[in-house]
C-alpha cells in the first residue's frame, strides 16, 4: 500500500487547507534567516527605486516554503500574483497568454520549472532579460515575426531539481536561493502556528515530539499534526500531549528519526539486500516499488541529510548509522566504502 501520510507532496483534499496555512507575509515565515535576510534587502531595495524585484528562483526539496516564499514576495511588493506551473505550460501561446496579461510588477510563479518544454523555455528567455515578447504570425513564406513590450515582472521559478534546469535559464534569475531543511525548533514554531490556525490544543513537548520526527520538512510537521490530533481525539483527551504524539506516530509507522515505511525500505535494501551496496538508482527503485525521481528528489535528500546514506560513483552506500538504525550489523566484508 502507498504510504500518503508521510509524502512530502499535497494530496489535492488537503491543497485547500494547505493554501489557508501559508505564511502570508516575510515575518509570518519561520526560520531560514539567511535565505529572508537576502530577499528582505531584494524586495526593499526593488520597493526604494520603484521597480519590480529581479527574477527568483527558489530550489529544495518538497514541503519547505517554496510557494509560501512566492506568494510571499507578491504580498511584500504589493503586487498581484499568478501562479502556473511547468507542466501546465504545454504550447509557446500558453505562456504567451500568461506574459501579455501580466500587469506591471506582477508577480508570476512558474512552479516545477524544470519541467518547462524548450520551446516555452526560449519564449521566456527575452521575456525575463528585455521583457519583450516574440511572437510569430501566419504559417510557410507569409509568416512574420513581431516583437511586443510586455510590462516588467518578476519571475519567481521553483523547482525541487537545480540539476535540471538548463544553464541559460538560470543564469536569468537575479537571485537563486536555496531552501533547506528546518532545524527541530523551526518546525515547533511552525506547529504552534500551525495548531492555533487549525484550532488543535498542542502542548510544546507534543509539538517537540512532532518536530523532531517531520524529516525538517513543515509540510510533513503539519499532516503529522493531523494525524496525530485525530488519535488525540478517539484515542485520548483530544490534547496533542507528548504521549499521544509518541503514541500516534508509532500507530501511523513514524520511527524515532522520523522515517517512514519507504524510507526504512530503501535502507534495509541497500544494507541487507545489497550488503551496503553500492547500488545503482533504478535498482534501488525497483527493489522498493518506486519511480526513480521519487526515491531521488522526495526520499534520498533526507537519508543523505541525516548521513545514512552517500551518493558515490558506483551508486547508494549505506553508512554504518544506516546499519545501527535498522538494527542489522556491519557486513564482515568491508566494501572499504565506508572510510
Ligand atoms: N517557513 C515556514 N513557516 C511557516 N509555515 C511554513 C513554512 N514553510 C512551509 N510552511 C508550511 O508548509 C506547507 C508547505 O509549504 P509550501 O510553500 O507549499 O512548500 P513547497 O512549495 O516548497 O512544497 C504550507 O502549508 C506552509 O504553511
Ligand atoms: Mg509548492
Amino acid at each position: 500500500m502507498r504510504e500518503e501520510l508521510l509524502t512530502p507532496v499535497a494530496q489535492p483534499m488537503e491543497a485547500a487547507e494547505e493554501a489557508g496555512l501559508r505564511p502570508r507575509r516575510l515575518a509570518e515565515f519561520v526560520g531560514q534567516q539567511a535565505l529572508k535576510d537576502k530577499l528582505e534587502i531584494l524586495l526593499e531595495a526593488a520597493r526604494q527605486r520603484g521597480q519590480a524585484a529581479d527574477h527568483v528562483l527558489l530550489a529544495g526539496p518538497p514541503g519547505l516554503g517554496k510557494t509560501s516564499l512566492a506568494g510571499i514576495i507578491a504580498a511584500e511588493m504589493g503586487v498581484a500574483f499568478r501562479v502556473t506551473s511547468g507542466p501546465a505550460l504545454e504550447r509557446a501561446g500558453d505562456l504567451a497568454a500568461i506574459l501579455t496579461n501580466l500587469d506591471e510588477g506582477d508577480v508570476l510563479f512558474i512552479d516545477e520549472v524544470h519541467r518547462l518544454s524548450r520551446t516555452v523555455e526560449e519564449v521566456l528567455y527575452p521575456a525575463m532579460e528585455d521583457f519583450q515578447l516574440d511572437i510569430v504570425i501566419g504559417k510557410g513564406p507569409s509568416a512574420r515575426s513581431i516583437r511586443l513590450d510586455l510590462p516588467r515582472f518578476t519571475l519567481v521559478g521553483a523547482t525541487t531539481r537545480t540539476g535540471r534546469i538548463t544553464g541559460p535559464l538560470r543564469d536569468r534569475f537575479g537571485f537563486v536561493a536555496r531552501v533547506d531543511y528546518y532545524a527541530p525548533a523551526d518546525l515547533e514554531a511552525i506547529l504552534g502556528r500551525a495548531a492555533e490556525i487549525l484550532g488543535v490544543r498542542l502542548e510544546p513537548a507534543g509539538g517537540a515530539e512532532i518536530a523532531a520526527r517531520a524529516r525538517g520538512t513543515p509540510r510533513i510537521a503539519i499532516r503529522l499534526l493531523k494525524r496525530v490530533r485525530d488519535f488525540a481525539e478517539v484515542r485520548g483527551t483530544g490534547v496533542v500531549t507528548r504521549d499521544a504524539a509518541f503514541e500516534g506516530l508509532a500507530l501511523y509507522d513514524v520511527d524515532a528519526l522520523g522515517l517512514d515505511k519507504l524510507d526504512r525500505a530503501i535502507l534495509d535494501t541497500v544494507c541487507r539486500r545489497f550488503s551496503g551496496g553500492p547500488v545503482g538508482l533504478s535498482t534501488l527503485a525497483i527493489s522498493v516499488g518506486e519511480e526513480e525521481e521519487t526515491v531521488e528528489y522526495v526520499y534520498e535528500p533526507f537519508l543523505l541529510q541525516l548521513g545514512l546514506l552517500k551518493r558515490t560513483p558506483k551508486g547508494r552506500v549505506a553508512t554504518p548509522a544506516a546499519f545501527a538504525h535498522i538494527g542489522v550489523p556491519v557486513p564482515e566484508r568491508s566494501t572499504g566504502l565506508f572510510d
